[in-house]
């Protein structure tokens, strides 16, 4: 019998999750029940992660243990230090150094062989907490400069910022980070998330999970977008420039980065979410002209991409607006998807645990298109 092939596993519904419902002709979003729209704004990524692990949000004193043991998690294994070393030697891009490190992390673990639940979520956390460490200490290493250690009085979201540069965090760029941390956790059976899932429906570890997931992430279909997004922006200049440039991109075929998505059909909701939280970055910073340009140059966009490609519904996603925040917070375009990768690493650890915690190997099939009719040719006679 014929084996029906479907695509890019489109509209195909590989697992249940409680973790995030994505519904692509609403826009909308809920992550632990919680409309994006909602949590985003208010929530820190140590609240969102506790929500997705634990199912609720956190009390105040959960939410203080589970800083100290994310604090306890900061200290990298010497190997991971030294794997970063060695790639800046290389001047690896920091994502690939991310994805190499990450591996590492499984030299920090006392106990590997542990698989009850409570040391897979420990280790969840451990690599949640590794992430931002990395990033920082590998951006600085890169460049010769020290590394500066987190301080045990910030969250997580400004101890990154501290990290990469040094300076005490402003609250507003805390505010926005975190809200981008929350907006990228998770969403639904996306091709990074599958790939963990993937792994440890194996039953292999989380190391080799969230490593696997890393390098789905950093494709331009997926998390590589943001960096060209705001090149694109930069390049077009002036608001009077737009319409010239992206007609002779779209002429020239190419995909406008940060617009179009296999699920939404509508606007991405967290677009809007970003868009908001861009705008009061930049409104409180004094300068609005960046994202002034920015919104000139979306709007022209989708009047273009309705015009090249009709009926697509090719609109905003997630990744226009995350080039504007984090650049808002001082970012260079390479740390983009890494630190879409920070945020991620919450929701991949959860959907990991959860997997594990009803596990099917995850094993499709495929159908079969070459020859059955060869015969052994001996070398000699080839
Ligand atoms: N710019 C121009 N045309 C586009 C774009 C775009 N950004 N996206 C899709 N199209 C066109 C395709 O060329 C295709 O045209 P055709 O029907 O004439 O062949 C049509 O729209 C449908 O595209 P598909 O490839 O079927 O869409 P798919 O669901 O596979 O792709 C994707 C989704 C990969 C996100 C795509 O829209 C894209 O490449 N966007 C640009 C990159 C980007 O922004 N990536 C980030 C995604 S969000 C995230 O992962 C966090």
């Amino acid at each position: 019998m014929a084996t029906k092939v479907i695509p890019g596993l489109e509209g195909v519904a590989a697992a249940e999750t409680r973790l995030s419902y994505v519904d692509g002709l609403a826009g909308q979003l809920f992550i632990g029940g919680h409309p994006l729209t909602e949590l985003a704004p208010n929530a820190t990524f140590e609240e969102a992660a506790f929500l997705l692990w634990h199912d609720r949000l956190p009390a105040a004193r959960e939410l203080a243990a589970l800083k100290d043991r994310l604090r306890d998690g900061q200290s990298l294994p010497a190997a991971t230090h030294n794997i970063l070393a060695e790639a800046a030697t290389k001047q690896a891009p920091v994502i690939d150094a991310l994805r190499m490190a990450c591996a590492t992390l499984s030299l920090g673990d006392a106990n590997p062989d542990d698989t009850r639940p409570e040391a897979q979520l420990s280790r969840a956390e451990k690599i949640c907490a590794a992430f931002p460490v990395i990033v920082a200490n590998y951006v600085r290493v890169r460049a010769g400069k020290e590394i500066v250690p987190p301080r045990a009085d910030y969250g997580h979201a400004a101890n990154y910022l501290y990290m990469l540069t040094g300076d005490e965090p402003h609250a507003d760029f805390v505010r926005a980070m975190d809200t981008y941390l929350v907006t990228a956790m998770d969403h639904g059976m996306n091709a990074s998330t599958f790939t963990g899932r993937v792994i440890v429906s194996t039953e292999s570890d989380l190391y080799s999970a969230i490593t696997g997931a890393i390098g789905a992430l950093k494709g331009p279909a997926h998390g590589g977008a943001p960096g060209p997004a705001l090149n694109m922006v930069f390049e077009i200049g002036t608001a009077d420039q737009a319409e010239q440039n992206i007609r002779a991109r779209l002429e020239r075929g190419e995909r406008l980065m940060g617009f179009g998505h296999r699920v939404y059909k509508v606007r991405d909701p967290r677009a809007d979410v970003l868009s908001q939280a861009a705008e009061r970055l930049y409104e409180q910073a004094g300068d609005r002209s960046l994202y002034d340009l920015a919104r000139a140059v979306e709007e022209t966009a989708l009047r273009l991409l309705e015009e090249y490609k009709p009926g697509r519904n090719l609109q905003t996603n997630l990744e226009y607006y995350t080039a504007l925040v984090l650049h808002g917070v001082g970012l260079s375009a390479e740390l983009f998807t890494p630190t879409f990768a920070v945020g991620r690493a919450g929701g991949w650890s959860a959907h990991c645990l959860e997997q594990l915690s009803h596990n099917r190997l995850i094993r499709p099939s495929s159908a079969y298109t070459g020859p059955k009719d060869r015969r052994w040719v001996p070398l000699a006679d080839r």
